[in-house]
């Protein structure tokens, strides 16, 4: 099994202290910094803009990986860019123009990412996934963090690690909700290259070796 991705979603962290949190992921063995940003109209919340996440990136030494849940992505895409985003995720419930959303993303020369909601079939991937870097498959409904990780996502990695290896895409699958210890190496094993944590890292005394932990597996 290759060694995971290991993406700490800062939605869990303590916003008051965020260059602590920040520096926290620097210091640890996480790759990516995952960063929600919902609108309150695609997702039933609302979470943080484009002011937080340029303060995260004038501390971050690590690639941030955006994840848009928002309607008219193609609106915001530009300044996620120019905030510093390395990876741009979209949703495909909320981009009727999907594959122009996938291009403006690459234009800018970010990695282009797809979102898809737990009802969302990885058949409606079919058309993009040669195109795309990322499939965030999300193992919640989208929204909110430290909610409890739906199981059918085991059978949707391996149908999507099947479509990925048949069209020849370098695309790499993401899993976003609930990941903790429990279900990390099963989600591996089916395919998984990123995992998320939010809850289950910032929740625990010492988040370092969470971390650690969810990386040596
Ligand atoms: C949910 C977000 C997730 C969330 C994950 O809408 O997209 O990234 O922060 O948090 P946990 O790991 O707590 O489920
Ligand atoms: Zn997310």
């Amino acid at each position: 099994m290759p060694t995971p991705i290991i993406a700490p979603s800062v939605l869990a962290s303590d916003f008051a202290n965020l260059e602590r949190e920040i520096k926290m992921i620097n210091s640890s063995e996480a790759d990516w910094i995952h960063i929600d940003i919902m609108d309150g109209v695609f997702v039933p919340n609302l979470s943080m803009g484009l002011p937080v996440v340029e303060a995260i990136k004038r501390h971050a030494t690590k690639p941030m990986d955006v994840h848009l849940m928002i309607v008219h992505p193609e609106n915001y895409v530009e300044a996620f860019q120019k905030a510093g985003a390395e990876y741009i995720s979209v949703h495909v419930e909320a981009c009727p123009h999907l594959h122009r959303n996938i291009q403006q993303i690459k234009s800018l020369g970010c990695k282009a990412g797809v979102a898809i909601n737990p009802h969302t079939s990885i058949v409606e991937l079919e058309n993009v996934i040669a195109d795309i870097d990322l499939v965030c498959v999300m193992s919640v409904n989208p929204g909110f963090g430290a909610q409890k990780f739906i199981e059918h996502t085991y059978t949707k990695v391996k149908q999507l690690k099947k479509l990925i290896i048949e069209s020849g895409s370098k695309a790499k699958i993401e899993i976003d909700g609930g990941v903790n210890m429990q279900n990390a190496k099963q989600l591996l094993e089916a395919g998984a290259d990123v995992l998320v944590a939010g809850n289950f890292v910032f929740s625990a005394s010492n988040p370092i070796e969470v971390i650690k932990q969810l990386k040596s597996i």
